[in-house]
Order: C-alpha cells, then sequence, then structure tokens
C-alpha cells in the first residue's frame, strides 16, 4: 500500500488581524478542539482528579478553552504576542507567559501534572539564526530538557504536530531520549490523507498508569471530509456563548471546589480562601 503525503503545515500567526482571524475561523475551532481531545485522551489523566497541565504553544486558547471545560487547571506558554492576547481577549481561565520555548522553560521541578501541545513542535524544526545555540537540535534539547524538569514523575506529555518527513520524526523522537523521556509516536488513520494525525507520547518514570507501552492509535471510521470517528470521544456539547468560546461542561459544586483549591495549595499558591461550611454554597441573588 503506498503512504499518504505527510501533512503540510499549517501557516503560523504572527499579526494581530491573522490572529483573530486564526481564531474565529469556526474549522480551526473544531480541529484544534478534536486534537485536543485526542491529546488528552493519550495523557491518560487519572479520571476526576485535579490536574496542573502545561499547554505548549497555548496561541489564542483554542486548546486551552477544551482544558478549561474538561475541569483541568492550567498555564500556556506562546511565542506570540497577538496571540496570546486573543486568548486574554476571550477570558480563557489558564495563566498565559509569553515564550520562545526553544529557549528552555524555567519552571520549578515537577510543577506540572502533564502537557499538551497542539500544532506547535514542528516550528521547532526551523534555525532561528546560523549561530549554533539556534539550530533546530540545540533548541530542541534545551526544550525537551527543561521539559522533562517542570513534569512530575511519573506523567506524560503528548504533542500532536505536523512533521514534513520520517527524519524530522526520528530528530525529535531521538533527542526526547536522550533529555530522558520515554514513549514513542502514535499515528492516527495512517492511511488517510486528511485525517492522519502525529502525536508524540512521551512518559517521565513510566508514564503512569499500568503500562509503559505506547497507546493504540485510532484507525476507525473516516467519513467524509476527512472528519474522524473518535471511537472513546464523549458526545460534545458544541454550544457557544456570544464570545463564540464554549460553554464548560463542568459540574462546580462544593467537591469540586475543594480539590482545586487543594491543588492550588499544593502548588503553593497564596491567598487560597479556607475551607469553611460556606464553600461551594449557592448565594441568594441580591436584589
Ligand atoms: C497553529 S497554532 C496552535 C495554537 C493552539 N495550540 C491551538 O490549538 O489553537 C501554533 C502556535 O505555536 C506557537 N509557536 C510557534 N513557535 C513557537 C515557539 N518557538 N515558542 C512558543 N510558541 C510557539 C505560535 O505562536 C502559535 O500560537
Amino acid at each position: 500500500m503506498s503512504r499518504p503525503e505527510l501533512q503540510a503545515p499549517p501557516e503560523i500567526y504572527y499579526g494581530d488581524t491573522e490572529a483573530k482571524k486564526y481564531t474565529k475561523n469556526t474549522r480551526n475551532q473544531q480541529i484544534q478542539a478534536d486534537m485536543t481531545y485526542r491529546a488528552l485522551e493519550l495523557l491518560n489523566l487519572t479520571p476526576d482528579e485535579p490536574a496542573f497541565l502545561l499547554d505548549i504553544g497555548c496561541g489564542s486558547g483554542l486548546s486551552g478553552e477544551i482544558l478549561d471545560e474538561e475541569g483541568y487547571i492550567w498555564a500556556g506558554v506562546d511565542i506570540a504576542p497577538s496571540m496570546l492576547e486573543v486568548a486574554l481577549e476571550r477570558e480563557v481561565e489558564g495563566d498565559l507567559f509569553l515564550q520562545d520555548i526553544g529557549q528552555g522553560f524555567g519552571f520549578r521541578p515537577g510543577s506540572f501534572d502533564g502537557a499538551i501541545s497542539v500544532s506547535v513542535l514542528q516550528w521547532l524544526l526551523n534555525a532561528e539564526t546560523s549561530h549554533p545555540t539556534s539550530s533546530p537540535p540545540h533548541r530542541l534539547n534545551r526544550f525537551f530538557t527543561t521539559l522533562h524538569s517542570a513534569l512530575r514523575n511519573p506523567s506524560r506529555a503528548v504533542f500532536q504536530f505536523y512533521p514534513s518527513s520520517d527524519d524530522q520524526i526520528q530528530l525529535i523522537t531521538s533527542i526526547a531520549q536522550k533529555a530522558g523521556f520515554g514513549g514513542g509516536v502514535v499515528i492516527d488513520y495512517p492511511n488517510s490523507n486528511k485525517a492522519r494525525k502525529v502525536f508524540l507520547c512521551l512518559y517521565v518514570g513510566g508514564g503512569g498508569g499500568q503500562q509503559q507501552q505506547i497507546p493504540q492509535a485510532l484507525d476507525g471510521d473516516v467519513i467524509e471530509d476527512g472528519k474522524v470517528r473518535f471511537e472513546r470521544r464523549r458526545a460534545r456539547d458544541l454550544r457557544k456563548d456570544n464570545n463564540g468560546k464554549r460553554k464548560s461542561q463542568k459540574v462546580v459544586d462544593r467537591d469540586w471546589i475543594l480539590r482545586k483549591k487543594e491543588l492550588y495549595r499544593k502548588r503553593g499558591k497564596e491567598s487560597v480562601p479556607r475551607d469553611s461550611k460556606f464553600t461551594g454554597r449557592k448565594r441568594k441573588p441580591v436584589f
């Protein structure tokens, strides 16, 4: 069987107008959301346990708002001020950092319970200048080494990305392994030109869960226009509010608030209100 061509990476968006256009485009919203759900599935976090995640190349928050919807606490980093500006306007819940990931992270060791990255990693394959420290291997090495330290043990980092050749996959995987990660590559729908998606699933200390094997790729029905059926994807309510932002599906009850406060305390956040019998109690409307 002939191998389909690898997909071309999407455009990178830096201008204000492009950042807004990218974010408002409903097709982009749907594609980024689908890939984020799949990345979360591959992350294999314990259900109903709060987790603090890093969204690498968070952009305008299309991936981040799925993290909000799923009830995760998150921080996002991105190199483009225009994209972060849109994320701020859209009032995503994550803390946002302006940063070139090729320079590496300065987060405290073990800060995150996991990381996702949607449509970003291929950009690290571009040399920024001709200086040796800006070569792709050098940048990838700094990125993976500091990411490994920022993740707790055990945990996972899942990247959907658009490599332009198998050599690129090989280069990225080998540098990640040298930085201490286990894991490997999962290719969903490998025989479909449109639905094919490459995910790099990296494990710190075995990656959590029972098995250390690479998760199974999807290879089910591909329906028209390259859209796929995600077998294990729950039915999602795609209602949007007036800003085009998804409405959260999470149930904010007393238990959820207590868990989230506990997580904030563990993360060293100051001024978390103490728990009391009033925590999570619905206020009466004031007229
Ligand atoms: C296609 S967008 C995806 C954004 C977001 N993850 C989403 O799902 O909508 C790719 C993002 O990667 C960011 N990016 C590219 N190179 C980067 C780098 N070296 N450091 C940090 N972010 C980078 C871009 O600024 C852009 O916001």
